[in-house]
């Protein structure tokens, strides 16, 4: 074992020889000796350590995976799965975020870098002992101390550099669907948005748009008119964005399966042959991502898209996922053939169905291809977690050249920590359940704790049949989420806000105009939080520090606001615990109304036609006219609640929202404060599309005040 400490005093345990993960930026890693406070155990080429837990200590972490927010009493798998049932029992989803931190008498933060798997019990098994087993004997972990967690996520995102910056445009509504199956249903779902009114940034294609769902082709007979259409629906402000699997068809004539054999970009079995999985198309490759020319070769091939005016991209499957390989399959099918005209009891029953149902994602698969890495070859199993990363640092290393350095939308399915450089992450194959929102509610946190600040959950659910009632509701929390997408699967209800009952569809069109009017706001904040390293989404405890708190899970703290969503079916209202007095918001057809709310427990109505939050104390909250698209924004009068008990104060930060290499950050930094029985406002902007500011200022007792300053 070889220890170093890291300039903001993070110490690193090193042990074996770790395979370079890109995990965290370029270190200034100093040798330094210390103790093995881990007191690591080797069994069976594994390795093991635990914490004590005490009943009072929290632990936070882990980004995209199931259970609360604080993560005790549950196990916990990292290792990249593609798993659409994202039942209670499961413990992977399809991240690999391996950080941490154990609150109690002590904070401290561990981020194990490692790139196959690794199994948490969180006092699961014993309610004392937090293990953690590691599949291998090559990791290093990073022990960050801090006063409190704040502390330590700002210290560890100084290690994993800042996070994915999408354009501007990547914060408006999204529509999406898996099934619209040509041009002229994209350009209806378009025409039928405007014709509503409701405001819209972009429609993502899924695998309907491909020839064969191969990467890189587009269908001459249902998309034949890509360019045109994506160059008409860009012009009123419409972004496609297209999804690119990890698999590569086999088919001889297929140029990127062809030039792939011959640059020799496939990830090989033990034979040394490219190795053949089944996804999407039948029989595929992998390109070995961990491969730089391979990187290189992929990324630039996203250009037959760009060419078309394409900047914005989804990469799916990526974990990878895998539907079958020939050898379990055909073992199905024999075993089926046995079995014809046999008496099968229970036990040959479960058996043989199991070979069927349990044909994806085989832990076999993912021991029976190969890496070339720097470090030499590797198998999958054993670099897994890298995988979806490589795919996507491809992708955005060949749109950075493509599209000349401007911004573009990725995201990914599958990601590890080290990935949040490149792109987003959407979180899955939700369903349309009450249990998914209020997941996508708790994991928020936790996916900001390891450097996701770009994501969303699929609004409405991917699977499954979403109610009218449940598609509000959602919205009503992922207005505020930087990624905001409504996708649904194929099969499944259509799920597009005019597809539902007129008074759904009318609500939803009003919380599209919300989010409109919060853009500003919300990219502020998301620039700030990467920025500052602290998170956009905190849990209630982490900004008031009262253990009373800290059982509170489904309000959350973005910046100045606090969101109280529901998320049971039937409710007109719930529980809000104030802990200290708030100015209540209600967002509805062009109204706003304000409440003033005292500290304490109280039983608060929210119904389906409004989108309701909390102003915090000393804070301010500006806001613009809705709009039909980011686009055609208007921030010439920008509008500003505060509730300032003495003095509030605000900074808006802006920019071009397009270049990769910002040159002009613009800055309104707003003061306001309660002198001598009036308000005193003060503002510094050097934002030249900013021209008045209105302000509602609310003072201790929630009487209203109203100013407009004029901007020089
Ligand atoms: C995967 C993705 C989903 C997509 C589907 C078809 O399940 O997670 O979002 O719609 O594949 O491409």
């Amino acid at each position: 074992m070889k220890t170093y400490i890291l300039d903001n005093e993070i110490k690193i345990f090193s042990y074996g020889e770790p395979i370079e993960t890109e995990g965290t930026i370029k270190l200034n890693r100093k040798e330094t000796f210390f103790e093995d406070e881990l007191n690591v155990k080797y069994t069976n080429d594994k390795s093991s350590f635990s914490f004590k837990l005490r009943e009072e200590d929290l632990v936070y972490g882990f980004g995209a995976n199931l259970g609360g927010i604080n993560k005790k009493g549950r196990t916990y798998k990292s290792y990249c799965t593609d798993d659409a049932s994202h039942t209670e029992d499961k413990n992977a989803l399809y991240g690999a975020h391996n950080f941490f931190m154990i609150i109690g008498d002590t904070c401290k933060g561990y981020f194990i870098d490692f790139p196959s798997e690794i199994l948490y019990d969180v006092g699961f098994t014993d309610n004392s002992i937090f293990s953690v087993d590691i599949d291998g004997e090559d990791f290093e972990v990073y022990i960050i101390e801090g006063e409190n967690p704040q502390v330590i996520i700002s210290k560890f995102h100084q290690i994993i550099g800042t996070p994915y910056i999408p354009p501007k445009w990547g914060f408006g509504y999204f529509q999406s669907r898996w099934g619209y199956k040509n041009e002229n249903e994209v350009r209806e779902i378009y025409e039928k948005f405007k014709e509503n009114e409701i405001p819209i940034d972009g429609i993502f294609l899924d695998l309907d748009y491909m020839e064969d769902f191969k990467d890189f082709t587009v269908s001459e007979e249902r998309f034949g008119n890509l360019k045109e259409l994506s160059s008409d629906l860009k012009n009123q402000g419409v972004h496609l964005v297209p999804i690119i699997d990890a698999g590569v068809k086999i088919e001889e004539g297929y140029d990127i399966y062809e030039e792939g054999i011959k640059g020799d970009h496939f990830c090989k079995d033990e034979n040394g042959k490219p190795y053949i999985a089944a996804v999407w198309p039948g029989k595929v490759h992998f390109p070995d991502f961990m491969k730089e020319d391979t990187q290189r070769w992929f990324g630039l091939k996203y250009k037959v898209l760009t060419d078309l005016g394409i900047e914005g991209f989804w990469n799916d499957m990526n974990e990878p996922a895998i539907f079958y390989d020939e050898t379990a399959l055909n073992d199905a099918i024999e075993s089926a053939y046995l079995s014809k005209g046999e008496n099968l009891d229970a036990h040959t029953y479960f058996k043989l169905k199991d070979k069927f149902t349990q044909l994806s994602n085989k832990d076999q698969y993912y021991q029976s291809f190969y890496h070339e890495l720097k470090e030499g070859k590797k198998k999958n199993h054993d670099v897994h977690n890298l995988y979806g990363y490589y795919m996507t640092k491809a992708a955005y290393i060949g749109l950075e050249t493509l599209l000349e350095r401007k911004r573009f939308l990725l995201i990914s399915r599958a990601s590890i920590i080290g990935m949040h450089k490149y792109a987003g992450i959407w979180t899955g194959d939700n369903s349309s359940w009450w249990s998914h929102l209020e997941l996508n509610v708790r994991m928020m946190p936790s996916l900001n704790m390891c450097g996701f600040y770009y994501t969303g959950a699929d609004t409405g659910g991917f699977g499954g049949e979403c109610t009218g009632e449940l598609l509000v509701r959602w919205m009503q929390f992922s207005v505020f989420t930087p990624l905001l997408r409504n996708h649904s699967a194929i099969g499944s209800k259509v799920q597009e806000p005019f597809s539902f009952e007129e008074n759904t569809k009318e609500r939803s069109k009003e919380l599209i105009k919300s989010r409109y009017m919060l853009i500003p706001y919300l990219y502020s904040e998301y620039m700030k939080s990467i920025s500052e390293k602290k998170l956009m989404f905190s849990p209630l405890t982490f900004e008031f520090p009262d253990k009373k708190l800290s059982d509170i899970e489904d309000q959350l703290i973005l910046g100045s606001i606090m969101l109280t969503p529901v998320y049971f079916k039937n409710k007109k209202g719930r529980y809000v615990t104030l802990p200290q007095d708030m100015l209540e918001i209600s967002f509805s057809e062009n109204n706003i109304k304000t409440n003033l709310k005292r500290e304490g427990i109280h039983y608060m109505d929210y119904s389906l036609d409004e989108l309701k939050f909390y102003l915090r104390e000393n804070s301010m909250l500006p806001y613009v006219e809705p709009s039909q698209n980011v686009k055609s924004m208007n921030i010439e009068t920008l509008k500003v609640i505060g509730y300032i008990k003495d003095k509030a104060r605000y900074d808006l930060y802006d920019d071009d929202g397009i270049s990769l290499d910002i040159k002009e950050k613009y800055c309104t930094h707003i003061k306001v404060e309660y002198q001598n029985t009036d308000w005193v406002i003060d503002v510094k902007n050097t934002n030249p599309n900013i021209k008045e500011i209105e302000f509602y200022l609310y003072d201790s007792e929630g009487s209203l005040s109203q100013r407009t300053i004029k901007i020089k």
